[in-house]
Formats: structure tokens, C-alpha cells, sequence
């Protein structure tokens, strides 16, 4: 391997590559030749069905994974007969005629990887979170800044039809000032028991890093506003190392043993503008109303909701407002369950998102999910480590090293 991982880009290989590159025709055929670095559950369940569907646009034609089965089943079922298959990424991204790169590690390697990608000329497509610190996020940004190329990061539930009608809704200022908001990600039992999910190292941490951030995504979208000022939170890691707490695990019993991360963590984030958001986040909470991917907006002239999550057998969207006298509740969609994994299919939000994002590149426009978003949310206690119980005072964004960006 050549150079630490992340710091390929340092190289003189790679200076070569780069001035290689700018010879180099990009498209092959009128296609975009895509790479994908990990072939696990997001790329088998999301990105590879979706871009299988559109071929017109683009063909896989490498594929990656340390794990080299992972990589030869892929190749099999989803590449032609010359895809090739890596184990080693900075050899995939060597390859001159690869115009995209797909990220689909573990988070702690989104970085290094998407680092590389850039400095290698490649578009990418990151699956969130895009990091777990701002320093790395940060990284990112430069690497993709100096690249001019297109960089986006795997928000799929921004294409779901009823947050599609409600982000609608807020850019025609119906629900008027937002000013109060919740970020829902709560699983009564809902342990990822595939991956590395609660392996601290390799995944930087746990439900608030994982489905907290789809929640926090779309209640910053909907209320357009990326400018917190101070957050406040508490981190519990109650549940995970019990084993009676195993019982009813939606993806069977975990490890308690091998349970490192936090097992739920509630925060409120305090926006320049006055606003608030209140986030929650659980694989694990003994609790009933527990919703995912989903938002609760306040507004001067009107409130929403958004239901959603492994407990909804539909996705809803509720406004709310007082309207000729009364009080008013209009229900406007029942369109069909959450679609994190389930992402391939045409009209499904993994095929919009991934045809949004091909588009985005053949037509050298903004991708749906942009970068200007990308801002990190929780901050660290300033005392350090992030510990069960509350933090204390607001501590200032930007004082610390933060505990996710998306
Ligand atoms: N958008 C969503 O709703 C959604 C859902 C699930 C997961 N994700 C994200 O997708 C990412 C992957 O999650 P997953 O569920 O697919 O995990 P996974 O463990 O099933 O797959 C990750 C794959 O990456 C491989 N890998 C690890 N390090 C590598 C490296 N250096 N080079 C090449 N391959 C490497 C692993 O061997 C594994 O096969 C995570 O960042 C996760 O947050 C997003």
C-alpha cells in the first residue's frame, strides 16, 4: 500500500496520476464508469440495484471490498464480464477511465477514501454520516473544493414522496417561521447486528451518528437554516451491554459482550437565529412512540410531522394549524414504509437519489444532497470524552471536536 491511508494523495504516484489525468478522455461510451469502495449492506441493498436500473447512464465497473468475496459476489451479480475487483482502494482509484467513486465503508474511512478520490479526479457519492469529526468533514470539503468535482452525500430520505411535498411546503413559506423543531431517530430495539456498527473504533459511534443524522438532515433542510450556535446533550450507554435488553432486537439478539457505542443520546441544538432543535437518537429505549428518519416543525402559521420508522406501516405527514375557527389536521400522504435499505427499485428513494446524482454529473449541475450543508451538530463536552449524563452548560460549536458532521 502506498502511504498511510488518507495521505495517497501526498505521493508522487499520485501527482502523476493527476497530470496523467487531465490528458485522460473522462467518459467512456457516453457512460460514467463507476467504482464502488465497499460491498456490503448499503451498496447490496441501495446503491448497486439503483445503478444496475440505469445503465443507460453509467456501468460498475470495479469493485472493491477488503473483503475480496464481497467484492467477487458483487462483481458477479452487478458488473460485465471486465469489471475488475480490488481489495487494496488506491489501486481502484489508479484506474484513468473510473469518473465516479461510491464510498460505502465503515464512516471512519470516508475521510481517507474521499480524500484520495478527490485528489485522484474522481466524482464521489459518500454515504452519510459524512464523517464523525469535523476535522475530517473538513478535509473533505478542501480535497473536494480543490478538485472541481461533484460531491454528495447518501441522504436518500430527502426523496421519499411526503418529505418531497414537505420541503415543498417550507420553501413556499407555509408553516411561516420555523422556530422550534424535533429530530426523531428512535428504535425501541433496533441494534444493527451486521457490520461494525458498535464497534467504536471503526465507526466513530452509534445511533446518533447513524439514523440521528438522517433525522437531523431533514429538519435542517426543511427549516433551510445551517448556522447552530451552541448544543446540549446527554449520551447513554444503558442498554447495550445487557443481554435481557437483547430480547426483541428487530435484527435479532447483539453482542452485549462486543456493544461499545452509545445505545441513545438527546440534544438540543440552539441556532444563531434563535431557533431550536430538539434531536433524538436509539437503537435501544424502552419507549412507544418511537419514529425514524422523521421531523416535528413549528411555524408561526402552521405545524408538520413526519411518522416514519420500522413502527409506522406508513409514511405520514401531518400539518397542523387553525384554520376558519378551529383547529385543523390535514393528512396529506400514506405512501409506503421508510426505505433505508429497501432502495433499489424506480420511484424508490435510493433510484431517485442515485439518478439525481448521475444527472448531476452528466449535466454539471448542483446534486440534490449538496456540500453547503455540511456542518457539524453535536460538540464534545469540553471536558473531554462524551459520558452518560448531561453535558452541563451549552457548550459552543466549533469548541471541540465534534461528535458527527452530516
Ligand atoms: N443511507 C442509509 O440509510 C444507510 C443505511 C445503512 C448504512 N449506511 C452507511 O453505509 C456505510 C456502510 O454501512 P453498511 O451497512 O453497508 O456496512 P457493511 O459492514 O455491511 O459494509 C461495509 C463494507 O465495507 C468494507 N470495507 C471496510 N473497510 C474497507 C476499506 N478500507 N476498503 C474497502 N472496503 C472496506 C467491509 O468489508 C464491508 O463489506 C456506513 O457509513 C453506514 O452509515 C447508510
Amino acid at each position: 500500500m502506498d502511504g498511510k491511508q488518507g495521505e495517497f494523495y501526498k505521493t508522487n504516484r499520485y501527482n502523476n496520476l493527476i497530470k496523467s489525468k487531465k490528458e485522460v478522455k473522462i467518459m467512456k461510451n457516453g457512460k460514467l464508469m463507476i467504482g464502488l469502495i465497499g460491498c456490503g449492506g448499503i451498496a447490496n441493498n441501495k446503491h448497486m440495484p439503483a445503478l444496475s436500473k440505469l445503465d443507460e447512464k453509467c456501468e460498475m465497473t470495479a469493485f472493491c471490498d477488503i473483503i475480496e468475496k464481497r467484492a467477487v459476489k458483487a462483481k458477479e451479480k452487478y458488473g460485465d464480464a471486465d469489471a475488475k475487483i480490488y481489495t487494496d482502494y488506491h489501486e481502484l482509484l489508479e484506474d484513468p477511465e473510473i469518473d465516479v467513486i461510491h464510498v460505502l465503508t465503515p464512516n471512519v474511512m470516508h475521510a481517507p477514501i474521499v480524500v484520495d478520490a478527490f485528489a485522484a479526479g474522481k466524482h464521489v457519492m459518500c454515504e452519510k454520516p459524512m464523517s464523525h469529526t469535523a476535522s475530517d468533514a473538513k478535509k473533505m470539503v478542501d480535497a473536494w473544493k480543490k478538485s472541481g468535482k461533484k460531491f454528495t452525500i447518501g441522504y436518500q430520505n430527502r426523496f421519499r414522496p411526503e418529505v418531497q411535498m414537505l420541503y415543498n411546503a417550507c420553501q413556499k413559506e407555509e408553516l411561516g417561521d420555523i422556530y422550534f423543531a424535533k429530530a426523531h431517530a428512535i428504535r425501541r430495539r433496533g441494534v444493527p447486528t451486521w457490520g461494525v456498527f458498535p464497534n467504536k473504533k471503526l465507526q466513530g459511534g452509534g445511533p446518533l451518528i447513524d439514523i440521528g443524522t438522517h433525522a437531523l438532515d431533514l429538519t435542517l433542510w426543511m427549516m433551510d437554516n445551517y448556522k447552530p450556535v451552541s448544543v446540549n446533550g446527554s449520551v447513554f450507554y444503558k442498554l447495550g451491554h445487557l443481554q435481557q435488553a437483547t430480547e426483541g432486537n428487530k435484527f435479532g439478539s447483539w453482542d452485549p459482550e462486543t456493544y461499545e457505542v452509545e445505545d441513545s443520546a438527546f440534544g438540543m441544538v440552539k441556532m444563531e437565529n434563535g431557533a431550536t432543535i430538539y434531536l433524538e437518537a436509539a437503537w435501544a429505549l424502552n419507549v412507544l412512540d418511537a419514529r425514524e428518519a422523521s421531523t416535528t416543525l413549528c411555524g408561526t402559521k402552521a405545524g408538520a410531522e413526519i411518522r416514519s420508522g420500522m413502527y409506522y406501516d406508513n409514511d405520514e405527514l401531518i400539518i397542523n394549524r387553525g384554520h376558519n375557527g378551529r383547529l385543523t389536521e390535514e393528512w396529506l400522504s400514506k405512501t409506503g414504509r421508510v426505505a433505508y435499505f429497501d432502495g433499489g427499485n424506480r420511484g424508490e428513494p435510493g433510484y431517485e437519489e442515485a439518478l439525481q446524482w448521475l444527472d448531476a454529473i452528466l449535466n454539471d449541475t448542483e446534486p440534490y444532497q449538496g456540500i453547503s450543508a455540511g456542518i457539524s451538530v453535536l460538540g464534545k463536552s469540553g471536558r473531554g470524552e462524551t459520558r452518560t449524563g448531561a453535558y452541563g452548560n451549552h457548550t459552543p460549536v466549533g469548541a471541540g471536536e465534534t461528535e458527527y458532521c452530516i
